[in-house]
C-alpha cells in the first residue's frame, strides 16, 4: 500500500472522544467547572482533536511553552514554532485544582469538550510577543490578542466530543485522516499544500501552478478560522476558489479543503507552523511565497523563507517550495518573478491589497493580469455597501 508522509512526531493524533467517553463525561457534567473558549481556543481544540496539530494532545504546559517560545521546539524535541495555549484570568485560574476535568464551552455556551487540567502557569506576554511575533507593538493583530487575553495558561490533554460538519462548508471539511486517504486514493505520492487567507489572484495561481508542475497534486487549503476584520470573509473567498477551480484548474489535480485554524499573523514563525500542519494533512511540500502570514510592515518580504534555514530538512519532514514576488510581466507577456524575467518595475503589473480593495469597492474590475474576471466579479458584488 502506498504510504503518505509521516505526521509530525510520528503519530496522527485523534482526540475526538468515542460516544462512550462522551457519555461518561456528560454523566459528570453537573460537577464540572466550565471554561468558555475564545473563537481561537475553539479552533485550537478542533485542530488538536483532528490531528492537525500532531503531536499535541492538548494545550501546552509550561515546559513546552517555554521551549517553543525560546527555541521553536517542543520540550520533547520536535519542531514547533507557535504556542498553543489556553489563557484565563487569574481569578478563574485560582478556583481550579490540578487533576480536575474542566468542561470546555464554545463562545455561545455549548459544551464541546473537556480539558484534563495538569498545569497552570503565568507567563510573560511581552516575551511571547517579542519572540514569536518579533514585535511588542500592540497594533500587531497577533500581539494584541496576547495583550488582551488572561494572565494564566491552563494546560493539559483535551477531548472534543463530536466532530460536527462545518456549518458553512461541510463538503470542504477534509480532516487530516481523510486528506491522507484522499491522496492515496488519487495515487498522489507528492502533494503541495497552499495556505491562504485571501482570494486567489493571478500571482497565487501562478506559484501554485509552478509548484504543481513538479508534484502530483495541489491541496488548496484556505484558512477559515478567525482572521482580522478587514480580511475578506471566508464565504466570499470560498466562492472565488470554486469559480477559479471550475474554470482554470484541472479537476483531477486539486483538492479544495478548509483549514479550521485561526490566523496569527506571526509571519516567519507562522510559516513553519503552517507547514507542519500541512504535513499532518499529508502534504509532502508547502508553498512559501512573499511575506507569508505577514501583516503591515512587521516582517521582511522573505523572512518567512529564511526561517526554514534554522531547521534541518529531517526535523521538518515537509519540504518548503519558495517563491519570489510574482507579478504579470508586460515584457515577457506572462506571469513571472524577478527570478524569471528581466523586467524593470514599470513592466510589472502588481497592485497592492489596499489599492485592489479600493477598486473593488468602487465597482471597478482590476486588470485580468492581476485577477481572473470571475473572481473580481464575486469580490465586487461582495464589497458593495449593503442595504
Ligand atoms: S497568507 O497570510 O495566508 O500568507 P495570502 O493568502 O495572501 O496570505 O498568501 C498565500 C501564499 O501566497 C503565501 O505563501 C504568500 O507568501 C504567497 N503570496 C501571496 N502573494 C504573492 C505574490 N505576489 N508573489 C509570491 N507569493 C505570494
Amino acid at each position: 500500500m502506498q504510504q503518505t508522509i509521516a505526521p509530525h512526531g510520528g503519530i496522527l493524533i485523534n482526540r475526538v472522544a468515542s460516544p462512550e467517553q462522551s457519555a461518561n463525561f456528560f454523566s459528570q457534567k453537573v460537577h464540572l467547572k466550565t471554561i468558555s473558549l475564545s473563537q481561537r481556543a475553539l479552533s485550537d481544540l478542533e485542530m488538536i482533536a483532528i490531528g492537525g496539530f500532531s503531536p499535541l494532545t492538548g494545550f501546552m504546559d509550561e515546559a513546552d511553552y517555554d521551549s517553543v517560545v525560546e527555541t521553536m521546539h517542543l520540550a520533547s524535541g520536535p519542531v514547533w514554532s507557535i504556542p498553543i495555549t489556553l489563557p484565563v484570568s487569574t481569578a478563574l485560574a485560582d478556583t481550579l485544582e490540578l487533576g480536575e476535568t474542566l468542561a470546555l464551552l464554545t463562545p455561545h455556551g455549548a459544551w464541546v469538550g473537556v480539558l484534563e487540567l495538569t498545569g497552570k502557569f503565568t507567563y510573560d506576554k511581552t516575551r511571547e510577543a517579542a519572540k514569536v511575533y518579533r514585535t511588542t507593538d500592540e497594533k500587531h493583530p497577533g500581539v494584541k490578542v496576547i495583550y488582551d487575553q488572561g494572565e494564566v495558561n491552563l494546560a493539559g490533554p483535551v477531548w472534543l466530543f463530536e466532530r460536527k460538519p462545518h456549518p458553512e462548508f461541510p463538503s470542504y471539511q477534509v480532516d487530516p485522516a481523510a486528506s491522507r486517504a484522499a491522496f492515496v486514493a488519487k495515487g498522489w505520492k507528492t502533494v503541495v499544500g497552499f495556505q491562504t487567507r485571501n482570494p486567489i489572484h493571478r500571482a497565487h495561481e501562478y506559484i501554485q501552478k509552478c509548484a504543481l508542475e513538479t508534484v502530483d497534486g495541489l491541496f488548496l487549503h484556505p484558512l477559515v478560522g478567525a482572521t482580522k476584520e478587514d480580511d475578506i470573509p471566508a464565504d466570499v473567498r470560498m466562492r472565488c476558489y470554486e469559480v477559479l477551480l471550475e474554470r482554470y484548474y484541472p479537476q483531477n489535480r486539486v483538492i479544495l479543503a478548509i483549514l479550521p485554524a485561526a490566523m496569527r499573523y506571526a509571519g516567519p514563525r507562522e510559516a513553519i507552523f503552517h507547514s507542519l500542519i500541512r504535513k499532518n494533512y499529508g502534504c509532502t511540500h508547502f508553498i512559501v511565497g512573499r511575506d507569508h502570514a505577514g501583516v503591515g510592515d512587521y516582517y521582511g518580504t522573505y523572512d518567512a523563507q529564511y526561517i526554514f534555514d534554522e531547521f534541518s530538512p529531517e526535523e521538518l519532514g515537509i519540504r518548503p517550495m519558495m517563491f519570489e514576488h510574482a507579478f504579470y510581466c508586460k515584457l515577457t507577456q506572462g506571469m513571472a518573478t524577478p527570478k524569471t524575467s528581466p523586467s524593470a518595475k514599470e513592466d510589472r503589473i502588481h497592485l497592492s491589497g489596499t489599492k485592489v480593495r479600493e477598486m473593488l469597492r468602487r465597482g471597478e474590475t482590476p486588470p485580468p493580469e492581476f485577477s481572473r474576471p470571475e473572481v473580481a466579479k464575486i469580490l465586487i458584488e461582495a464589497m458593495q455597501p449593503k442595504g
